[in-house]
């Protein structure tokens, strides 16, 4: 079975494949729209911008590059509860921050809001250091599987409860290279 993130351990001979469901181009434009959006929300400001990672990775290059405003870029490791502890719903830190949140305008960005738990902790641990705002802005949601409630401030897509490769999102570590994010077939 996959965990959560999906980061089974694949038989190289029989691999699933990827099926487009946003075309990069759709993708394009959701991310521009975000980034009209942010851009509108923090005029004079400078946002601390959080990517959870790995997936969020393409995601962040992508966004910031639209985002003309002052800004600053930190990422930050979660450690699953995926691989072999799925149901636990234990995050923490493995990767922390660098940057002073007290005070700051941050926003946490992340590729999928899928249970939520992840996120959910991550916003409660940033919320602990008293920034002056904290926003979540996630590319996609997939509210089918939600454990726990998450306010998103900024969407890009929702998605069906389907096994997501692509933009970052991976199957085993694979597939995060992949333009477009695609549905692999035979998982999920
Ligand atoms: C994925 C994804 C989100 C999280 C969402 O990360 O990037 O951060 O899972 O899942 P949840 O809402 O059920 O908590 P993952 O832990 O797979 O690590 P990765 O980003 O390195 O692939």
């Amino acid at each position: 079975m996959p965990d959560k993130g999906g980061n089974r351990r694949g038989d190289m001979y029989s691999e699933p494949k990827p099926r487009i469901l946003f075309t990069r181009q759709e993708i394009e434009a959701a991310v521009k729209k975000l980034a009209a959006e942010i851009r509108r929300d923090y005029q004079g400001k400078c946002p601390l911008l959080i990517g959870v990672l790995k997936g969020s990775f393409m995601f962040m290059a992508d966004l910031v590059r639209l985002l003309d405003l002052p800004l600053e870029v930190e990422f930050v490791g979660l450690s699953s509860y995926g691989r072999g502890t799925k149901s636990s719903g234990k995050v923490k830190v493995v990767q922390g921050l660098r940057s002073q949140v007290r005070g700051r305008d941050v926003l946490v960005i992340d590729d999928i809001v899928d249970t939520g738990l992840t996120v959910a902790f991550l916003l409660d641990y940033l919320r602990k250091k008293r920034p002056a705002s904290l926003k979540l802005c996630a590319l996609t949601d997939k509210p089918s599987r939600r454990q726990i409630p998450v306010t998103i401030d900024y969407l890009g897509f929702i998605v069906p409860d389907k096994f997501l490769v692509g933009y970052g999102l991976d199957w085993d570590e694979k597939f995060r290279n992949l333009p477009d994010i695609c549905v692999l077939e035979g998982e999920g």
